[in-house]
């Protein structure tokens, strides 16, 4: 999608949002205030995790600013990836008279007692990005394909390596996100699915031994938090220990580009060089830090989910759920939260590879050509 036309897309939205609610006015940088109570649009709650993972500072702007250009009174907070303040962020927009509520959860499992409070105050919970569990008081989930975000992670892998070629044996280190993420085992089953085979077969090894055979085995590789220096630290732990007398790690599966950054910097430390014996690398949310060293051969790939045709997909919602009309979903079965499935947006994710930067992430607009030095 061109600059221009994107432009003009969310322009073009946040005008039809803007038919159906009130003015505005900003308080402070977190919360900002907007409408005239008693017409239109009214309060959104607006719960994002963390500011220290890059991706959430975009979505959150993003959904804020088209919001208020709707007319929308918004709130929008950051829970430092701790639990208890996104519980309290949240009763408070319960208590501001909130009329939805968009949860990016940081644990999917522990919000049940404050949205059934949500439910009782008849007010609707779209979950953003990540999925909700265990509760019915969850009316929509906006998301990307989070399974084919791993299977594309995984075809790459394969791709590279020419492993349908039958190529091999080679070294495979494979990291998995946050356990508390429901997001988290949905990219590592997608390339696990088509690792898995390849694995068994002998063409990739393990040796660092982490054995991942049953369903919940993905967590003996997960990273708590989605921290770098985490996955830095155990990038270490696995290169000291494993790989001595000369042997080289040949592919790294990250789910994703925090963890990446970590371990391209335990890389460099163990003086893996690129374009020599750099290991393949995969990625996903293309921060900025990992675009360049996709630009420096230090990754290889990333998944991009254009967190903006996100926002505006989840504003679409608001304003249906606002205006009493149909909220548009397009998948009716995947997501089964435990309690129910929930009716959800599914959004495309996309490959960028260092030959594609420009014309994927620069000529929408996603970044600035001077930005990456382009
Ligand atoms: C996931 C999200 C990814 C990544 C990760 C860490 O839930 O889908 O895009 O950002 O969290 O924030």
């Amino acid at each position: 999608m061109s600059k221009k036309f994107r432009v003009l897309a969310s322009v073009a939205l946040a005008a039809s949002l803007a038919a159906t609610s009130a003015c505005s006015s900003t308080r402070d940088a977190e919360e900002s205030t907007s409408g005239s109570s008693g017409s239109g649009g009214g309060l959104v709650g607006i719960a994002m995790p963390t500011r220290s993972l890059e991706r959430w500072n975009n979505d959150g702007a993003h959904l804020d600013d088209l919001l208020k250009k709707a007319g929308y009174t918004t709130s929008l907070q950051f829970a430092d990836n701790k639990v208890d303040q996104q519980i309290t962020q949240i009763e408070n927009m319960i208590n501001q008279n909130a009329k939805v509520l968009v949860v990016a959860s940081i644990d999917g499992t522990a919000l049940s007692p404050v949205l059934e409070k949500a439910a009782n105050a008849k007010i609707k919970v779209i979950a953003y990005d990540r999925l909700i569990n265990g509760t019915p008081n969850v009316d929509y989930y906006a998301t990307f394909d989070n399974y084919l975000v791993g299977k594309l992670q995984g075809e790459f892998i394969e791709e590279k390596l020419g492993l349908k070629d039958g190529k091999g044996p080679f070294n495979l280190e494979p990291f998995a996100g946050s356990s508390d993420d429901n997001n988290a085992k949905f990219f590592f089953n997608g390339a696990w699915d088509v690792l898995k085979p390849y694995v068994e077969s002998g063409k990739l090894v393990i040796p660092s031994g982490k054995k991942i055979a049953g369903e919940e085995d993905w967590k003996t590789v997960s990273i708590t938090g989605w921290k770098s220096e985490t996955a830095q630290a155990e990038m270490d732990n696995r290169l000291n220990s494993f790989y001595t007398g000369g042997k080289k790690v040949n592919v790294v599966l990250s789910p994703n580009d925090s963890l990446a950054l970590g371990i391209a910097q335990s890389l460099d430390s163990k003086g893996y060089k690129p374009g020599a014996d750099y290991p393949i690398l995969t990625g996903q949310d293309a921060d900025l830090a990992n675009v360049k060293n996709i630009q420096a051969d230090k990754q290889s790939m990333t998944v991009w989910k254009d967190t903006r045709t996100l926002g505006d997909q989840v504003a679409k919602m608001i304003d249906a759920i606002v205006k009493g009309t149909t909220v548009e979903v397009n998948d009716e079965k995947t997501y089964n939260n435990g309690n129910k499935v929930v009716p959800s947006y599914l959004l495309p994710p996309v490959v960028v590879v260092k030959d594609d930067i420009k014309a994927k992430l620069v000529d929408s607009g996603f970044y600035t050509a001077d930005k990456l030095g382009l």
